[in-house]
């Protein structure tokens, strides 16, 4: 790893770090360790998923479990490893039982999720399931709007490209989905080829 990555890296740790000590989410209380954004920091694209799972909680890596493998064989499928992309979090620690994380722990974790984003500025947004595009497009159906490139210009914000996808997790194990997620994820070189143009 080049120095000026390895100090960018260390940048983000302290970001994160700090993210963590400030955070409100009650969630902090039942969870092993927080789960910080993982990856390049300088990546084009940032992938962000729903919250942490036991595997994750325990290891303190996003999407290390099954859903995290399911995601990398898909990254493989265009080319790409987790050292190419980030992966993140909506919410930064495990909710109990693996529950939905609910609107105040996505709160919560909010302002920490955006400092990330800004400080990766990414050019394309990718949200793995509902909970992650409910932050930013509250009004869309992840059943209509997935596999489209997305365009919203939010102040301060470093793009206004995203593109959602179902969550591993959901379509892992369910024929129709995991064929349109298989589909869909196909769908993201051209979308990153798009946007540069
Ligand atoms: N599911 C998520 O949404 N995030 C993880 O980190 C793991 C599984």
């Amino acid at each position: 790893m080049n120095e000026e990555l390895k100090n960018h890296k260390a940048q983000l740790l302290e970001l994160q770090k700090a993210q963590h000590e400030a955070c409100r989410c009650e969630l902090k209380a039942t969870a092993t360790q927080p789960v910080f954004g993982h990856g390049n920091p300088k990546a084009e694209i940032v992938f962000i998923g729903e919250a942490p799972g036991k595997d994750e909680d325990l290891q303190g890596i996003p999407f290390i479990g099954r859903a995290g493998q399911f995601l990398n064989t898909m990254l493989e499928s265009i080319k790409l490893t987790r050292d190419d992309v980030y992966v993140t979090n909506t919410v930064k620690y495990r909710p109990p039982e693996n529950r939905d994380p609910d609107d105040y722990e996505k709160i919560a974790c909010r302002e920490w999720l955006l400092a990330e984003l800004n400080f990766i500025q990414p050019k394309l947004i990718i949200f793995l399931g509902r909970h992650a595009m409910s932050n930013f497009f509250p009004e869309a159906k992840i059943g209509e709007v997935h596999g489209k490139l997305l365009i919203k210009e939010i102040p301060n914000f470093p793009t206004k490209y995203f593109f959602a996808l179902y969550h591993p997790a959901a379509a892992m194990y369910n024929g129709a989905l995991r064929e349109t997620l298989l589909e869909d994820f196909q769908k993201i070189p051209l979308a990153l080829e798009k946007i540069k143009d």
